[in-house]
């Protein structure tokens, strides 16, 4: 049992957040599992326990500033150092073009931007006087090109894969690392509504133990599986206009 140890999971109730929870439970730390859905962190929570770990829960919306404030709050005045937090909530969406409204690309916008700030600010305090930590934030693959119809996801994970290079500079002095995790095609809820073809699409549980090695090996961007990382990243940022219109990706 490692429970001096704590880590923080936004997302905690499903997907790669959840998958995350269980192998830090493995791992013997204590956990706080934030998200919406009450139901579904409880069942979180008890499957961490069932492995041997404690676990806390925080039902909150990561779009509420104060909400996420106190939460770290509260997991801050727990007993044991903090080792890990992860803003990892997010949501996918269209961009809804032909709305004429930009509320479905301003609801997808601030959860994945927002809600990464709201969660990852109030433990850079802590954190700094702790002088050790480690943030991790999921963006994805889909941040290294402006995706058609998606251009607010894409555009919400690049722009938190920059605020975590912008962090790591500036935190490194203070022994803080910062990780952008950029994965391909990972089994979830998200992935399950999905009815595209889904290269080298990823289980969850394998997802997370990777995710985890590069947190804490400290590694500043961590594209995954590594097809992604050697082919279609690559393919993604250099390939021509013309190309990408005729694939329409
Ligand atoms: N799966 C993939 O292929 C893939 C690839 C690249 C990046 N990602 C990123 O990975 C992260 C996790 O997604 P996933 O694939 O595991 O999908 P998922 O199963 O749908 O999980 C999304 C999580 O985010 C939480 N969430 C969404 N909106 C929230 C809000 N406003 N406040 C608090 N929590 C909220 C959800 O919990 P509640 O609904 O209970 O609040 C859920 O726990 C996301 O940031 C996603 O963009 C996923």
């Amino acid at each position: 049992m490692n429970s001096s140890k704590k880590v923080f999971i936004t997302g905690a109730s499903s997907g790669i957040g959840e998958y995350l929870s269980y192998a830090y439970a493995e791992r013997g730390y204590f956990i706080g599992l934030a998200a919406r859905r009450r139901d579904r962190l409880d069942l979180v929570q008890s499957k961490c326990e069932s492995i041997g770990s404690e676990a806390k829960v925080y039902e909150l919306d990561v779009l509420d500033e104060k909400a996420c404030r106190e939460a770290a709050q509260d997991f801050i005045s727990l007993p044991g150092e903090i080792d890990s937090i992860y803003a990892n909530a997010g949501v996918g969406g269209a961009d809804n073009l032909s709305s004429g409204t930009a509320e479905a690309m301003n609801r997808v916008l601030s959860i994945n931007i927002l809600g990464a700030t709201n969660t990852v600010m109030p433990f850079i305090p802590y954190l700094k006087e702790q002088k050790s930590g480690k943030i991790a934030v999921v963006s994805s693959v889909a941040s290294f090109r402006g995706l058609a119809h998606h251009s607010a996801y894409s555009g919400s994970k690049a722009a938190v894969r920059n605020i975590c290079q912008g962090w790591g500079t500036a935190l490194h002095k203070h022994g803080i690392s910062v990780t952008a995790v950029c994965p391909g095609f990972i089994k979830s809820e998200m992935t399950d509504r999905n009815d595209i073809p889904m290269p080298f699409l990823m289980d969850t549980d394998v997802a997370a133990e990777k995710i985890i090695k590069a947190v804490n090996k400290g590694k500043k961007v961590f594209i995954f599986p590594w097809q992604w990382k050697v082919l279609v990243v690559p393919l993604m940022r250099f390939a021509p206009d013309w190309l990408v219109q005729k694939i329409g990706m």
